[in-house]
């Protein structure tokens, strides 16, 4: 943590922007992304930061500034990313369901890569490049059925997921990629999962994919980068931070002797542990079985702990020296499901400021507005202070696209 995260800073942020508030730290940032420049100095990845993890636009900006690519899964994190500084040919567009209006955009554009998740999405891409007289570069996804040990939501290596082309085909796939003239054949990707904290899978699905290299560059077709997909884990509570440098070390040693540019996509090891939830306690309601301490921040603004019971360290912002209770840290929206932390042990009483850790990836980002909440507004935090880099959501925003379709009923006179 960095010294303008230590709590008395956050009460005032708190007061200052209002709650909930998600607030990212510079500091914890650059730590993040030196960690992985250093660990793969001498194979000088390309880092394309995974933008779904945090697709704030001063985020974006930050990392176009340093040097990142960025992996996109939308039409809509394309523009971002452009809108932010970020130049296309860093650009790789990774996703299953790329419609053709998304393909045509990414063409425009000039991305650097498509990472295509099947046959029939190869043929369209072949077919609207054809259409545009351009040629797209592509890389095949390829899954290589290891198991990332991961939540099953957020493990997408196996047969049983929707991702990639499996290995079984891999071969005859790239063959026909190869034929096609509107695509070139530039790559090879994969990703097997998120919130990694074993390397085996990461090295395993490493090998699996050069291997696939080795049997391709027989057939004569050469490629020019291997695509190791998002990167590793974070600590939230007691996980085993998983060692860059040993993951970094296995790469090098598979890669050494090849002509193979690396690429790598990671997204929650760059912001995850740089950002914090803040939010204010509304009330604290003791029960004969549980207590709860209702705060005003809900799981539409942070989805994780109801999606996949993920769990966040929560902490009061100031020691005020309060008794300590057991309580669910749960928010104001209508459902069971609707809980930031269970049986947590807290000291906290009406107005105080709560953090939330471990919110600087999947969480703004996956924020909707499910009860009619506005979105909560975002911070940035350097040596300078701190900056607004997404206002507060109104209620008038969230309104604003919809109509009201009915001819308005005579009121009484
Ligand atoms: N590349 C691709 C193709 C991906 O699908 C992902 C994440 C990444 C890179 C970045 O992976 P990371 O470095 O962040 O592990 N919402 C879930 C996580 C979903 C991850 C989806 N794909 C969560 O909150 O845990």
């Amino acid at each position: 943590m960095s010294e303008y995260c230590e709590r008395p800073a956050y009460t005032a942020l708190a007061k200052e922007f209002g709650t909930p508030l998600y607030v990212y730290s510079k500091a914890d940032l650059d730590e993040a992304l030196l960690a992985y420049r250093s660990a793969f100095s001498q194979l000088n990845p390309l880092i394309c930061y995974a933008v779904k993890a945090n697709g704030n636009l001063s985020i974006l900006q930050y990392f176009a500034g340093l040097g990142c690519g960025f992996d996109t899964v939308s039409g809509g994190e394309i523009a971002r990313v452009l809108q932010a500084g970020g130049s296309a040919d860093k650009i790789i567009f990774s996703g299953v369901g790329k419609s053709e209006a998304e393909m045509v955009f990414a063409l425009q554009a000039g991305i650097k890569c498509f990472n295509v998740e099947s046959l029939p999405e190869l043929e369209r891409l072949n077919a609207v490049a054809g259409r545009l007289g351009k040629v797209a570069p592509v890389s095949l996804r390829i899954n290589p059925d290891v198991d990332a040990q991961t939540h099953p939501y957020i493990s997408t290596g196996l047969k049983a997921n929707k991702f990639g082309i499996a290995m079984s085909v891999a071969e005859e796939a790239y063959r026909y990629a190869a034929a096609l003239p509107h695509v070139a054949v530039t790559g090879i990707d994969c990703h097997i999962g998120s919130q990694l904290i074993a390397l085996e899978p990461l090295i395993e699905a490493c090998e699996r994919l050069l291997h696939l290299t080795d049997r391709l560059a027989e057939q004569g077709i050469a490629l020019q980068h291997i695509d190791l997909g998002g990167g590793v884990g974070i600590v939230y509570r007691d996980e085993q931070q998983p060692d860059l440098v040993q993951y970094a070390d296995a790469v090098r040693r598979l890669l050494d002797g090849r002509k193979l540019d690396l690429i790598l996509e990671p997204g929650r090891s760059l912001v995850g542990n740089a950002g914090v939830l803040l939010t204010r306690v509304e009330y604290v309601k003791r029960g004969e079985e549980k207590n709860f301490v209702i705060v005003d921040a809900a799981m539409n603004d942070l989805m994780r702990p109801a999606l996949y019971q993920a769990y966040h360290a929560i902490e009061n912002a100031e020691d005020k020296g309060l008794p300590e209770i057991v309580a669910d840290i749960v928010g104001p929206v209508c459902e069971t499901g609707d809980f930031l932390g269970k049986d947590r042990r807290i000291a906290a009483e009406e107005g105080d400021v709560l953090i939330v850790r471990s919110a600087g990836a999947y969480a703004a980002s996956m924020a909707g507005n499910y009860n009619t909440r506005c979105r909560a507004a975002e911070v940035w935090l350097d040596g300078s202070g701190a900056r607004l880099i997404r206002r507060r959501e109104t209620i008038e925003d969230m309104l604003a696209n919809e109509l009201c379709c009915f001819r308005q009923p005579e009121r009484d006179k």
